[in-house]
């Protein structure tokens, strides 16, 4: 009878290490690791009528909740979380071995000095030379809605 309850035991936990590994609750060894902040940042500068873009939208509850939707499940083909993670922290779980890495949106002394229109024109048409690929199927509502809550993430 304990061996029984012992093998039931085993088989849950089992269950519950790879639905947590599917849904990216798991902490794999990569994100234990401190993330640089300041970060280094090479990114190509945006062309000037982006870059002094700024968000034409408040940050009212019903953006940032779609932009969360969006950065954390929606994106197509691919939603931002599997690359920046759920926190934003530029760990999750495809940034392994990705160089540069995924942006760290946590680190507030990085990103704060990024304008708006930068990170528009990244979004909308990636960062040249990196696995940051264009969201060419966002509209740009959706993309400054997933900014607004992208700014959220470093005051965090
Ligand atoms: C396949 C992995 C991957 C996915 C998915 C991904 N990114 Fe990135 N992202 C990167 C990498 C790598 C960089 C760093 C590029 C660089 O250094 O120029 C980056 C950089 C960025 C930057 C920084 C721009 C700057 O000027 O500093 C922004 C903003 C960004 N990503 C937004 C997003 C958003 C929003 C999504 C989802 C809609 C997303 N990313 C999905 C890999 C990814």
């Amino acid at each position: 009878m304990r061996k029984n309850n012992q093998i039931k035991f085993s088989i849950i936990a089992l269950i519950v290490f790879f639905i947590s590994q599917l849904t990216g609750l798991g902490i794999s060894r990569a994100e234990e690791l401190p993330t640089p902040c300041p970060e280094p940042r090479f990114t190509k500068q945006a062309p000037s009528e982006y870059y002094s873009l700024k968000n034409p939208l408040d940050s009212t509850i019903k953006n940032l909740k779609k932009g969360k939707l969006l950065y954390q499940i929606k994106a197509k083909p691919m939603a931002c979380k599997h690359c920046h993670s759920i926190n934003g922290n530029g760990k999750g779980p495809l940034a392994k071995g990705i160089d540069p890495p995924p942006r760290n949106f946590t680190c507030e002394e990085t990103i704060n000095g990024v304008p708006d229109g930068q990170l528009f024109w990244i979004i909308k048409n990636g960062s040249p030379e990196t696995e940051m690929f264009a969201y060419k199927r966002l509209t740009n509502n959706e993309i400054w809605q997933i900014i607004l809550y992208i700014r959220e993430l470093a005051q965090k």
